[in-house]
């Protein structure tokens, strides 16, 4: 059975505590994301590194793709739009770029940083089809605003 958020939630906010560097957070959610809830096949970050374009950031499980412009894929339309996208079926999804041909459901919410700009997107995979709800957007998105907004 994975862990409930309130518990991830407290043990990233322990071990990130005083740490005030993106790039070492983004690795920490991550690691404790994957390795923490049975249904979270892939997790990782996109950057925003340059207008209009995601380049990988830290992650875990198989390869991701390298960089993703905003307008390609469920992480560009989360970038564009700045908000939460929730799929169900990828390949419903018209323009879902596939990193595992095993994926089936997959949810993107963006990130932002202390002066209320879009710095990342957090895409979660999933190889269980529709395996993610208005309570993992809600519980994700308060832990990244945590974690980088304030
Ligand atoms: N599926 C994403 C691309 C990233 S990978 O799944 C890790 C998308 O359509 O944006």
């Amino acid at each position: 059975m994975s862990e409930s958020y309130t518990e991830i939630e407290a043990r990233v906010g322990a071990l990130i505590a005083g740490i005030d560097d993106d790039i070492a957070i983004m690795a920490t959610i991550a690691c404790e994301l994957f390795h923490s809830v049975e249904r979270f096949h892939w997790v990782g970050f996109y950057r925003v590194t340059a207008p209009q374009m995601l380049l990988i950031g830290p992650y875990q499980g198989g390869h991701g793709c390298l960089s993703i412009p905003f307008a390609r894929g469920v992480c560009g339309k989360c970038a564009r739009d700045k908000k939460t996208v929730i799929v169900d079926d990828v390949e419903a999804f018209e323009g879902h770029i596939a990193c595992a041909s095993s994926t089936r459901s997959e949810i993107v919410v963006p990130v932002f940083g202390k002066d209320g700009t879009l710095i990342a997107v957090l895409d979660v995979d999933s190889d269980d089809p529709a395996a993610f709800d208005e309570a993992d957007a809600a519980a994700l998105e308060r832990m990244c605003g945590a974690a980088f907004s304030v």
